[in-house]
């Protein structure tokens, strides 16, 4: 395998001999910028069609035997175009061939810092003669569809007559060439390229070509200042003399358009740059540029440096630039997927750029706003009366795939498209792209309500049936955990946005002209409210599916025997009837913050799917990699993270020669930004909860916001923020509110991991019921007692709570009566919670949670009561705790501090990486006991024990519970991690 030479040079790709030159290489020194592409070859072998171009591309029907209504009926096929950087050659007057030639020396390097390739060859000519031939290649990223050349020939120990001849290769190409039978690169088509008449005004250095419906021309500009140039058939052909250790430099530049039914524009090249200095000056420009939004380091860890470099900049260099197309599974770098564009431009690749370059993100959004009717036809082929319905793999908008369980059933496509345009507008808060995407936000939405329904067997639940999550092992299921999760996603902020439209007078024109009204969106918010997202009972995780948890594993899985993905191994029934997964739904939902869970959910289930998902598909590590990252698994989320930053410069999947895993690449950065950075992207502003692996001594990165580029530099200490460009931003660390200005602003990392919560008076009344119950067992015996004498109970269990009401009384009882007195209050109080529901409980508590969870913080539940379990039940958050501490599994009760140890032990923590949390004096108590900082809800005269008070819990924030570690510190508790802030370069 090909190792990367000269890691500690972080902004190059170098490679030699071999891997300079084989068909890998040809994906890894892809030049590309949105508007074409070139694959990486070297110049005098660059003799078949290697160049891509994002409207050649040609339509083929499908064949079926037996075809069923709404069945795909033709596929776009990207074909490669002729070779924009060939080079021939005759010395004196002899062909020189390079196929057969001696190739003694070879070196290919893409600059990330010049945005160029250059590349160096040494040949061993027929009879001992050495030539070398240089070149720095170009396609500029800011610039048009050209591909410019600096060739420079030299021959070392010879001289003679040089003919260069810059052609394309297309000459005597021939129908054939072998099928491939892979289903990632299928319909796999030889490209015949046939050479058509000029058009009346063309000049002679243009060159026009068909196949198909695509028409394409190529008008090549070459200066070469010591020899003489001529146009030449197609192309120029440069004569010349060759003096031994002298240089003979050609400059080459070839501008290419494409057209689709119609010939191409003779004008189309009017603003064509020719001249190759002023295209390497604006690429240095344009790269610089990019940078300065995107720089990063990671600081231990060269190679990985590198190797993000190398996917950032691939990524950028295919990232579309004409609002007609989005970017292709392989970009332009290659012909895998057939060109086509999935759900991962949104998913994976929109989320790099929305942050870096947005108005390359807005332009994949731009391209599906464009393709809304052919989606409301695809919508209506599969027959649905309403809305529309994007398709799986396309590039003119029409559903490409053959496959329906694996193509027309993702349905999540619709939702990812609604995330990526969420994600967009919170990135730049462009309003008036908001406005312009409602219409496709809405009838996209409508989707969910024709393939959706509420479940009265589930309580009226909202569950989505009959489709394909990203996991492809699965099909045509219900309820994908995935789908509902995105579907219940894209409903809310499809409402919100009607909303918002409806409050700046711009809803009725829309909604009358899609027929839209306000009990569809009532019904939208109805169903994303009662999406079903369950977590199983027995394993406490969230099923993949309704039914994924009851298959049977596959037999062998991960043995040798599974040597490459599965999908080429098995009829896809097989995979479907078993519990195996391509790439996990329920851990990429985790990775994108669809759902907030418990930290013991998120553990559960990433080691679940982990251990049933092959991750056939690349797109699968990313996720992994995030939520492995922020659940502090270093070793899994560093390996993960390797397999997609080095998931091509280490060919891991064995078809990079098919072209670059642009999202793979996308995601490696992912990784760093969510796994790491911890970055969440669904609140107001951006929220980071940076953790470093003990494997780096930092790492830094940048990101666009609103306008604004800041740079966070995570260290030992903590994480270092600043602003760059732009106004001041605000942002979340950890929680906690920070203004990002031109100074530094260093936030130490929190050493607060869980919270830990009493139950009765903190997250519901129930501290009312035991008060009522009790009076009313006191008014039945005729015991003294009030609610002053209630106080001393709460948090006190319940034969603790008798014993001091008897004292109280000084009543005496025998133990036959005192327990038939505890099993009256109970009943009593039992009675009291008969009505209770999710309503009961305290306002604040279900968007703490969520806050707590975002920052990665554990919750925990301490409550002295046995009914503790059926309490949280009725509340509705049995599910959002990692622990629940047993009241009847403890030595001693509070004041005494088991109960908050055992919960702390329960979460995996320390006692002193916790916070409590309680009402009651017994409970501050007993938090101190053990090692805690305890916050009080109530009054300082109340709780004067309590470290911090808030008069409920409604008014508890993130902040507050992560900044009582000052207050503990000062108590010696709890040691704050300081440390220097090391500058790293970027
Ligand atoms: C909590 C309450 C107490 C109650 C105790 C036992 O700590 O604050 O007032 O007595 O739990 O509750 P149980 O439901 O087990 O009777
Ligand atoms: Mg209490």
């Amino acid at each position: 395998m090909a190792t990367i030479e000269n890691p500690s040079e972080a902004m190059r790709l170098v490679r030699h001999g071999d891997a300079a030159t084989g068909a890998q290489a040809a994906a890894l020194f892809a030049l590309a910028n949105g508007l074409v592409g070139v694959e990486g070859l070297i110049d005098e072998r660059a003799d078949r069609p290697c160049a891509y171009l994002p409207d050649a591309y040609v339509s083929r029907p499908i064949a079926y035997h037996e075809s069923f209504p709404g069945y795909a009926s033709a596929t776009d096929t990207r074909v490669p175009c002729p070779s924009p950087v060939l080079l021939r050659l005759h010395i004196d007057g002899e062909p020189v061939d390079f196929g057969g030639a001696d190739l003694v020396e070879t070196e290919s390097a893409l600059d990330f810092a010049t945005g160029q390739l250059r590349r160096l060859s040494r040949w061993r000519l027929a009879g001992g003669r050495t030539l070398e031939i240089a070149v720095d290649r170009i396609v500029p990223l800011a610039g048009g569809a050209c591909v410019a050349s600096r060739i420079r020939l030299r021959p070392i120990d010879f001289g003679g007559a040089v003919e260069v001849r810059l052609t394309y290769g297309v000459e005597g190409m021939g129908a054939g060439g072998a099928e491939v039978d892979d289903p990632r690169i299928s319909a796999r088509l030889r490209p015949v390229w046939t050479t058509i008449s000029p058009l009346p005004g063309d000049p002679s250095t243009v060159t026009r070509f068909a196949q198909d419906a695509v028409e394409l021309a190529y008008r090549q500009h070459v200066a070469a200042p010591a020899a003489e140039v001529a146009d030449e058939g197609a192309g120029h052909v440069v004569r010349g003399t060759l003096v031994a250790g002298g240089t003979l430099t050609i400059d080459r530049v070839v501008a290419l358009a494409s057209a689709r039914g119609r010939p191409v524009g003779p004008a189309v090249f009017d603003d064509a740059a020719t001249d190759f200095d002023a295209i390497a000056e604006g690429q240095n420009a344009a790269v610089e540029a990019l940078w300065d939004s995107a720089a990063f380091a990671i600081d231990g860890d060269d190679a990985l440096t590198q190797a993000l470099r190398f996917d950032l900049f691939q990524l950028h260099q295919s990232a579309s630039r004409d609002p007609d197309h989005s970017i292709g599974a392989k970009g332009l770098t290659g012909e895998g997927y057939e060109g086509h564009y999935f759900w991962d431009a949104e998913t994976f690749m929109l989320p790099v750029l929305a942050l870096q370059a947005p108005a390359k993100a807005r332009t994949l959004l731009a391209y599906r706003i464009g393709k809304l009717d052919r989606a409301r036809a695809h919508a209506r082929a599969l027959g649905h009366a309403r809305g529309a319905l994007y398709p799986w793999r396309t590039i003119a908008g029409d559903e490409c795939s053959s496959h329906y369980p694996t193509g027309s059933a993702q349905y999540h496509i619709n939702g990812d498209i609604a995330y990526a345009l969420a994600l967009y507008v919170a990135a730049t808060g462009d309003e008036a792209f908001r406005l312009r995407a409602a219409e496709m936000l809405f009838e996209t939405a409508r989707m969910w309500i024709e393939i959706g329904a509420f479940d009265a067997r589930r309580g009226g639940a909202f569950c989505i049936h009959g489709v394909t999550g990203p996991d492809e092992y699965s099909a045509l299921v219900d309820n994908d955990f995935y789908t509902n999760a995105i579907a219940r996603r894209h409903l809310g902020y499809a409402a919100e946005t009607a909303d918002w439209l409806r409050a700046r007078g711009d809803l009725g024109a829309l909604a009358d002209a899609i027929g839209l009204d306000e009990n569809e969106i009532a019904t939208w918010r109805k169903a994303a409210d009662a999406m079903w997202l369950p977590v199983d009972a027995v394993l406490g995780i969230n099923p993949q599916d309704d039914a994924f948890l009851g298959r049977p594993e596959l037999p062998g899985l991960k043995s040798p025997v599974h040597d490459g993905p599965l999908l080429m191994i098995y009829h896809p029934m097989i995979l479907f009837r078993h519990q195996v997964a391509k790439q996990g739904n329920v851990v990429q939902a985790m990775a994108m913050d669809l759902v907030s869970m418990p930290v013991s959910q998120q553990r559960r289930n990433l080691d679940y799917y982990g251990r049933v998902t092959t991750h056939d598909s690349t797109l699968s590590s990313v996720s992994f990699a995030i939520a492995a990252a922020r659940l502090g698994d270093e070793t899994a989320a560093l390996d993960f993270m390797r397999e997609c930053a080095f998931v091509d410069l280490e060919d891991r999947h064995g078809n990079t020669s098919h072209g670059l895993h642009m999202a793979a690449l996308a995601g490696s950065w992912l990784v760093l930004a969510q796994g790491w950075g911890g970055l969440r992207l669904d609140g107001r502003v951006p929220a980071f909860a940076p953790t470093l692996p003990s494997a780096w001594q930092g790492y830094r990165f940048r990101l666009q916001w609103r306008g604004s580029v800041i740079e966070l530099a995570v260290h030992a200490a903590g994480c270092t923020y600043r602003l760059l460009s732009g106004a001041p931003l605000d942002i979340l660390d950890h929680g906690r509110s920070l203004r990002v200005g031109a100074a530094p602003s260093t936030l130490a990392r929190p050493t607060v991991k869980g919270a830990i919560f009493d139950l009765d008076g903190v997250l519901t009344d129930t501290a009312e019921d035991h008060y009522q119950a009790w009076q009313a067992l006191a008014d039945t015996y005729g015991f003294a007692f009030d609610r002053a004498v209630n106080e001393r109970l709460k948090g006190v269990d319940r034969a603790g709570s008798l014993r001091l009401i008897l004292d109280q009384a000084g009543a005496a009882i025998d133990a036959e009566a005192f327990d038939a007195m505890l099993a009256e209050k109970n009943a009593l109080y039992r009675a009291r919670l008969a009505d209770y529901s999710p309503a009961n409980l305290f306002a604040g508590v279900t968007g703490l949670f969520a806050e707590l969870r975002a920052a990665g913080l554990k919750i925990g539940l301490a409550s002295a009561s046995r009914n503790a379990g059926d309490v949280v039940r009725l509340l509705g958050i049995a599910d959002q705790f990692d622990f629940v501490a047993d009241a009847g599994a403890v030595a001693q009760g509070k004041p005494a501090p088991d109960i908050f140890l055992a919960c702390a032990d329960g979460m995996g923590l320390a006692p002193n990486q916790c916070v409590g949390i309680e009402d009651a004096q017994a409970g501050i108590s007993a938090i101190h006991a053990a090692g805690m900082v305890a916050i009080g809800i109530g009054s300082e005269e109340a709780l004067p024990d309590a470290d911090l008070h808030v008069p409920a819990i409604g008014e508890l924030t993130l902040g507050q519970i992560l900044s009582t570690e000052q207050e503990a510190a000062a108590r010696g508790r709890l040691s704050i991690r300081t440390g220097k802030v090391e500058d790293m370069p970027c």
